[in-house]
């Protein structure tokens, strides 16, 4: 058996990867300091793998912390990083603090893998790189040019891929950018999904606990862009599919088989979705009404962004298998057991 290291193991998307690690029969090991994430998280990946999860609770900023980790686990052949701090709004706000999040804990994670022999490294990156796309630049690919990063965020994510190109080239490392577009949906089981964050301002939450009654409405902003019905269109990707795809890139690391030593690879559906489109898929995937205002377009937003995703199924072999009904779908059955398991609003006041 393979050992994995997944920081942000208690996070949504790390929490569905190592779903998917033990289900492909990797062990795992995660890391985490809860800033964003509790560890009930652990219960809920044993009510559906059956397995405890080894973990540390510990902040990644802390270089020799995180060596602890390493030191104790001389058999780790992988990590996957996913431990950031997510919120853009949070970020234009405290921009400081998100850069020493995401860049050192990176910085020290890279650098334990050069100290420990640890070759494979899968960053999580963002389609937040490419800044606001210009629309003949659509579907872009790996290759398309970065723009500004359009907040402190996004501007991590990019340096992020920086630094671990120049360490690959500097240091005996490998080291995989998965650069995913709109990762929403939950586990299809329905017993695990995404904790509500302090400031909800992402599209699924909002559209499901504005269909259950946790907030009375949610807004769309603008509905006079220049797309098919007015309103922004992303590239909507379920969660346990981008999980899928962590676990098939090191499974190619791993048998040799994939040899670059830094890459970077898209993970999106390659459709655009509408705003419109989506709460639709919602209503119908549910059966129940989203309700929705209008409102003007806010700051910040670009227009339209989805990805061309042929580099994943050429180097990976990956292609998506859930659509948008079973995004909604899953997103739904979590916001009903959430009501079940008594968490309403963000999960740090539980
Ligand atoms: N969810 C998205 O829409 C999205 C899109 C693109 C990229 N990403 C990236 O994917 C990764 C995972 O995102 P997510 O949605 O699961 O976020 P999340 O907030 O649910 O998970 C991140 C986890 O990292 C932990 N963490 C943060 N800083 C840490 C530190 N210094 N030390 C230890 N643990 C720390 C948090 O407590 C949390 O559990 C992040 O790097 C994020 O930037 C997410």
């Amino acid at each position: 058996m393979n050992t994995v290291l997944v920081t942000g193991g208690a996070g949504y998307i790390g929490s569905h990867t190592i779903i998917e690690l033990i289900n492909a029969n990797f062990k795992v090991i995660s890391v985490d300091n809860y800033i964003n994430s509790n560890a009930t998280t652990y219960d809920r990946i044993k009510e559906i793998t059956g397995a405890d999860v080894p973990f540390y609770d510990t902040d990644l900023r802390d270089l020799e912390a995180a060596r602890k980790i390493f030191q104790e686990n001389t058999d780790i052949v992988g990590v996957i990083h996913f431990a950031a701090l997510k919120s853009v709004p949070d970020s234009v706000d405290n921009p400081d603090f998100c850069f020493d999040n995401n860049n050192n804990s990176l910085i020290n994670i890279a650098k334990c893998c050069v100290e420990f022999n640890v070759p494979n490294l899968i960053f999580s990156s963002s389609c937040s790189v490419y800044g606001n796309v210009n629309p003949e630049d659509l579907p872009v690919t790996e290759d398309t040019p970065l723009k500004k990063a359009e907040s402190p965020y996004g501007y991590t994510k990019q340096n992020g891929e920086v630094i671990l190109e120049f360490m690959c080239n500097a240091y005996p490392l490998h080291a995989i950018c998965l650069r995913y577009f709109n990762p929403v949906g939950a586990h299809i089981s329905g017993k695990i999904g995404e904790l509500p964050a302090k400031r909800v301002n992402n599209l699924v939450p909002v559209i499901t606990q504005a269909a259950a009654g946790v907030i009375p409405h949610f807004t769309v902003f603008g509905d006079d862009y220049a797309t098919r019905d007015g309103s922004c269109i992303r590239d909507y990707i379920h969660v346990s599919d981008i999980a899928d795809a962590h676990v098939k890139a090191l499974q190619k690391k791993i048998s040799g088989e994939y040899t670059t030593a830094y890459d970077i690879i898209n993970l999106g559906s390659g459709d655009g979705v509408s705003v419109f489109e989506a709460i639709n898929a919602f209503e119908e995937a549910s059966g129940v009404k989203a309700p929705h205002e209008i409102g003007s377009k806010r700051a910040g937003d670009v227009e339209s962004i989805y990805s061309n995703p042929v580099k994943a199924e050429q180097v990976l072999g990956w292609k998506p298998k859930y659509n948008i009904h079973d995004m909604m779908a899953s997103a739904w059955k979590w916001q009903l057991r959430m009501k079940e398991l008594g968490i309403a609003k963000h999960k740090l006041e539980d």
